[in-house]
């Protein structure tokens, strides 16, 4: 295969075959902003863009794994529920391996780009009147009952896809850095990525090549009107209470019951991270601020940026931490949101002269 050996492929010895359906996925920048780092205030922070991958977000490094898992099994049909990435990566990835898709969206709450992606990769899109976690519960239902191959992130083949986020993390920064990140942040809604990471940690430690003492803390995010981890965390509760009401502009964690709970919330307490929650406007100025750098995100990634402003401001990040902030999604996921943050255009005449008078205001 042509992308063999290639992005998540790198590191086909922690996972479950040689090769995946590859688009391919992973080997995404680690970007420098200076200017965010300096007005945070730490010694060091670098953004990780999962939005450059094939599809868009993080849940590609998931399908490769996921999606190859399917064609082994030779089921009929895939299936997801989502709030926009994962039924547009399972989309493209199920059409890359000729298998049929069957999405279940939130109706009304996913961005206009996800389902774009889904649509014209040729899924069949069921709009439900219900939110997510609604959405989530049927499809689980549907593959009780032999119907679908679920592959939301429940499936723990798509998480040993995402664990490679952390590994080239690891293996970059310390390449440039000579040490290991003190701190990951990430944005949280069904806690997949926070559960992949930490297992990623645990093997690492546990194979002998990283030391216990480098595992870097897990820091979670989530946007104020979809907090549920964040409230078991700040309680010291073991499980999460489910939120029947979520609303957020960030529309990809708008979720009240992370299924990868019991998961996520050992890793982040074992790991001495955090969790905690952000206003939509602090979401949408970390947007603003991180396009400013040139680095383009939907409002769910900028979480991570607006989580770290926060907890430094809290004195909870000390200044001479080395951090890196995961941004899960492209900036095209959502035009919405981007419109509704950035310049509006401006109409003028179709004349030189008249565009010039125009400028010079
Ligand atoms: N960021 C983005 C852009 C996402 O799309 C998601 C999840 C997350 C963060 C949260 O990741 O669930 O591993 O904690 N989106 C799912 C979806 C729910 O359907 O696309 P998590």
């Amino acid at each position: 295969d042509d992308f063999e050996g290639r992005g998540v492929w790198r590191y086909s010895a922690a996972l479950p075959f040689e090769m995946g359906v590859s688009l391919p996925e992973g080997d995404t920048p680690l970007h420098h902003v200076p200017r965010l780092e300096e007005e945070i205030g730490i010694e060091r922070l670098r953004v990780k863009h999962e939005g450059m991958n094939p599809t868009g977000s993080f849940k590609d490094r998931g399908m490769t794994v996921g999606v190859r898992v399917a064609e082994e099994l030779g089921v009929d049909r895939l299936a997801c529920a989502s709030t926009g990435n994962t039924s547009a990566a399972l989309a493209a990835y199920g059409a890359r391996g000729g298998m049929p898709t069957l999405v279940l969206l939130p109706a009304g709450k996913v961005a206009a780009g996800k389902i774009a992606q889904a649509a014209l990769h040729d899924a069949r899109i069921l709009e439900v009147d219900g939110n997510f976690d609604d959405c989530l519960d049927i499809v689980q239902d549907l593959a009780a009952r032999g119907e679908v191959y679920l592959l939301n992130s429940l499936n723990p083949f798509r998480l040993e896809g995402q664990k490679t986020i952390g590994l080239e993390i690891l293996e970059e920064f310390h390449a440039d850095h000579g040490t290991y990140p003190d701190r990951i942040v990430l944005p949280v809604g069904n806690a997949g990525n926070t559960s992949a990471l930490y297992k990623c940690f645990r093997e690492l430690v546990q194979s002998g090549a990283l030391d216990a003492d480098d595992v870097p803390k897990l820091t979670g995010v989530q946007a104020e009107g979809a907090a549920p981890m964040v409230e078991a965390i700040e309680e010291g509760n073991d499980e999460v209470r489910r939120w029947p009401d979520v609303e957020t502009i960030a529309t990809a964690i708008r979720i009240g019951n992370p299924v990868n709970a019991p998961k996520a919330l050992p890793g982040i307490r074992q790991t001495g991270g955090t969790a905690v929650s952000v206003t939509d406007e602090a979401i949408t100025d970390a947007q603003r601020s991180l396009a400013s750098e040139g680095v383009g995100v939907e409002p769910a990634s900028a979480t991570s940026i607006a989580g770290l402003r926060k907890l430094r401001e809290q004195g909870v990040v000390d200044d001479d931490e080395q951090v890196v902030c995961l941004t899960t999604g492209h900036l095209l996921k959502d035009p919405d949101a981007a419109f509704a943050a950035g310049n509006k255009p401006e109409s003028v005449p179709n004349d030189t002269e008249a565009i010039l008078d125009h400028i010079a205001e």
